[in-house]
């Protein structure tokens, strides 16, 4: 089968509904704070207590395995922040204290997010040596000035080498690159694109620029002074994407994220999939199947106050709720539906109790913006994915 065979089979990336179990470690320092970045990440002068923040991981680790109770670990992802900030051997060990709570499958995907700088990818090996079998690399640009206006503190040069060295140390790699940036032309990404592309192995992630609220971003913007592209131009941006990554062999299997078949990012899946992960350190959101309901759950987002919640109860849960029938329809609904795979009929009428409704399926149909795989799933079309989140509340419950 071809690869555009297989993803319109909807059959990429293992089996849909086969349970799947992630564990996601937030860390939440980096050492400066990009301009455009709202995640929970924040700058300290003092240094990190690394041994401090083991034992805590550990012991919100415990706390949620004695609250889910047996599972089998399919993916891990340290996410950030800058987690290729933490020593190696902290990595170890948290893989080590996940390990004592729950198996660890052989073939697991074990991911760890860094910045693209030599000091980092001096620790690859040590990573490797860990347990880590995959790194996903935030490059941003290929253009020296993009990367100075997005505030990184990398050149293309050495991104691009910490890409080099991934590729050697890693079976597995991915990087990330911003587009629709400010000024960018369509013309400008598409070489920068193509040039990126031969640097890719078997994953990349693309993300338009969003202006994030409360962000020095968003003051700029507010204030006339950031000029990112305006719809339409978006719009051409992201028909070029999916162009150029599909003649490279890396189509998109999610809004932003491009895989050759079958190499898509199993961690990622989990949440699309509607599939259970737990999630651990400051801010860090968790999906939980106890006792027949489904939990979701989030950490406090401070780093000090998670550290002092985690050391006087043992896990730094700040919600904790039973999602109800409507709710989970809905996120199962948005999450699968910006899938290239699309999303299973009978698996949304087992999770809502009752069908999608026929005649919205047929407006939705007509207007062009879902249709049915070979494999009888429903998906989005690509004239139907910028306008998802209306899709989304016209299918829901
Ligand atoms: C948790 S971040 C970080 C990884 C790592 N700290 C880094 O910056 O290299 C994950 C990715 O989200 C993307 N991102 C963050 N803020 C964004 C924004 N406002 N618009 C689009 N993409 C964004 C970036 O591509 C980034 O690599
Ligand atoms: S983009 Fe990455 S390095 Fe920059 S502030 Fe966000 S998490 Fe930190």
């Amino acid at each position: 089968m071809s690869a555009a065979e297989q993803s319109a089979a909807g059959v990429r990336g293992g089996a849909h509904d086969e349970p799947a179990f992630g564990v996601y470690i937030h860390w939440p320092f980096c050492l400066s704070k990009c301009p455009y970045c709202d995640f929970n990440s924040h700058v300290r002068r003092e240094p990190i207590d690394e041994t401090r923040w083991v034992r805590a991981f550990g012991d919100e680790i415990a706390t949620t395995a004695a609250r889910v109770g047996a599972r089998a670990v399919s993916t891990i992802f340290f996410g950030g922040g800058t987690p290729s900030l933490m020593r190696p051997q902290t990595v170890g060990s948290v893989l080590e204290t996940i390990a004592r709570h729950w198996p660890i499958a052989a073939d697991a995907e074990i991911t760890l997010e860094a910045n693209p700088t030599s000091v980092e990818a001096e620790r690859f090996r040590g990573y490797r040596a860990a347990g880590i079998n995959r790194v996903s690399l935030g490059v941003q640009a290929l253009e020296d000035s993009a990367l100075v206006a997005l505030g990184r503190t990398h050149s293309a040069r050495e991104a691009l080498d910490a890409v080099a060295v991934a590729r050697a140390v890693f079976d597995r790699y991915s990087f990330d690159l911003i587009y629709a940036r400010p000024e960018q032309t369509p013309e400008q990404w598409s070489r920068e694109l193509r040039s990126a592309l031969p640097q890719a192995g078997e994953h990349v992630s693309l993300y338009q620029l969003t202006i994030e609220p409360e962000t020095p971003f968003a003051a700029l913007y507010a204030a006339g002074r950031l000029h990112p592209p305006d719809e339409d131009i978006a719009r051409i941006l992201y028909d070029v994407t999916q162009e150029i990554c599909a003649a490279h062999g890396l189509p998109a299997y999610e809004i932003s994220n491009h895989a050759r078949p079958g190499r898509e990012c199993r961690h990622n899946l989990i949440y699309w999939r509607a599939h259970e992960y737990a999630g651990i350190g400051p801010g860090a959101h968790g999906r939980l199947d106890i006792a027949g309901d489904r939990h979701a759950t989030a950490t406090e987002k401070r780093p000090e106050s998670w550290l002092a919640r985690v050391e006087k109860h043992g896990h730094g849960l700040v919600t904790d709720d039973v999602l109800t029938v409507a709710e989970a329809a809905d996120e199962f609904l948005l999450m699968g539906l910006r899938l290239a795979e699309g999303i299973e009929a009978a698996r949304y009428a087992q999770i809502a109790g009752r069908p999608l409704e026929p005649d919205r399926i047929a407006m939705l149909r007509q207007h062009g913006l879902i249709e049915t795989t070979p494999a009888g799933r429903m998906r989005v079309t690509l004239s139907g994915f910028p306008v998802l989140d209306s899709v989304v509340a016209d299918l829901a419950a």
